[in-house]
């Protein structure tokens, strides 16, 4: 069997997933990972409990000397995993982390959506001049194969609208203030506490989460070529439960829809009013895409859109996808 050389670059949430879905793939061995504040490489493999359990005691992993850019600049590794916290106007540190190890003819497989939403173009770029793997399907609708689903599984059909529940956060606390008439903030304090919310969650609740990963689809998937400036976005945060209330009793719900039209050139994120018998009134953390085709009518992907193993199920399946097309 042929062993992948892992670099880690994050041990958060999403971090400790991918440790833990790896523990299940003994052909990836991690001999790399590193923190904001630290790193640590070992060629014979890492153990990452070890790791993560020095971090909860000291802050940090390893050693402070040795940053995520040094490891990927410097160390001996297949593939890259970028899982830090999303930075949504430079996209730093994770975009020159990225880049350096692409810029290396590494592969790489990422679940932060700055570098993604504002420079895949120039990635993907580099990824094909390198022939290596860029791939980034957990960025969209956390566990949900959306991105691996309109490019491969609805090849050939010409996408004309596409909208959605892209947020976990904002559907899990529409969900428990329809449901359990919480207030506005005790959702928001269950659903950090719960590890689906941004390290800033005010990017979940203005629409900015939906928005990016909007662009993200638009510019990777649908030929579009847009920023977070061209999304019209309006978030959730006036939402009442009277409101909720109010929607319930004619037989309505509110959730917030991420949308757009290839050929109107239109993104927008909003509340909106639907019928609960629509595809798109889903419960707690779950995400749900509807994608209009030319051929293939409406589909829907719904599924778990925010978490530590589920973020971390969609970059297996990269991983996975990289193994198989790169054997080397
Ligand atoms: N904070 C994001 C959400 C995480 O709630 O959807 C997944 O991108």
């Amino acid at each position: 069997m042929k062993l992948w050389k892992i670099a880690l670059i994050g041990l958060g949430s999403v971090g400790r997933g991918v440790a833990q879905v790896l523990k299940d793939n003994p052909q990836f061995i991690i001999i790399a990972a590193a923190d904001s504040k630290s790193g640590v490489i070992n060629p014979s493999g890492l153990d990452i409990e070890v790791l993560l359990a020095k971090k909860k005691t000291t802050g940090r992993c390893g050693d402070p000397k040795l940053s995520a850019a040094r490891i990927a600049a410097e160390a001996d590794y297949d593939i890259l995993i970028e899982v830090t916290p999303t930075n949504s106007v430079t996209g730093e540190p994770a975009l020159s982390t990225i880049k350096t190890a692409l810029l290396r003819s590494k592969h790489v497989v990422t679940s932060n959506k700055g570098p993604v939403s504002l420079a895949s173009a120039e990635l993907l770029g580099i990824a094909e001049e390198k022939n290596v793997g860029f791939l980034f399907e957990g960025t969209v609708a956390g566990a949900v194969p959306i991105l691996r689903g309109i490019k491969y599984g609805l090849a050939g059909n010409k996408i004309t609208a596409l909208y959605g529940v892209l947020n976990g956060t904002c559907n899990y606390i529409l969900t428990r203030m329809e449901g359990e008439g919480l207030t506005y903030e005790q959702a928001l304090a269950e659903a950090r506490d719960l590890g689906y919310a941004e390290a800033d969650p005010s990017s979940d609740i203005n629409g900015t989460d939906a928005a990016i990963k909007l662009v993200i689809l638009a510019n990777t998937m649908l030929g579009m070529n847009v920023t977070l400036a061209d999304v019209n976005q309006t978030g959730i945060s006036g939402l009442t439960v009277a409101a909720l209330h109010m929607a319930n009793i004619n037989g309505q719900s509110i959730r917030l829809i991420a949308s757009l039209n290839p050929e109107k050139n239109t993104l927008e994120v909003s509340p909106r009013l639907l019928p609960k018998d629509n595809p798109l009134v889903v419960s707690g953390t779950l995400n749900a895409v509807t994608v209009e085709t030319e051929y293939a009518g409406a589909i829907t992907f719904i599924g778990r859109g925010a978490g530590s193993v589920e973020t971390a199920s969609a970059i297996l399946a990269d991983l996975l996808f990289i193994t198989d097309k790169y054997d080397r």
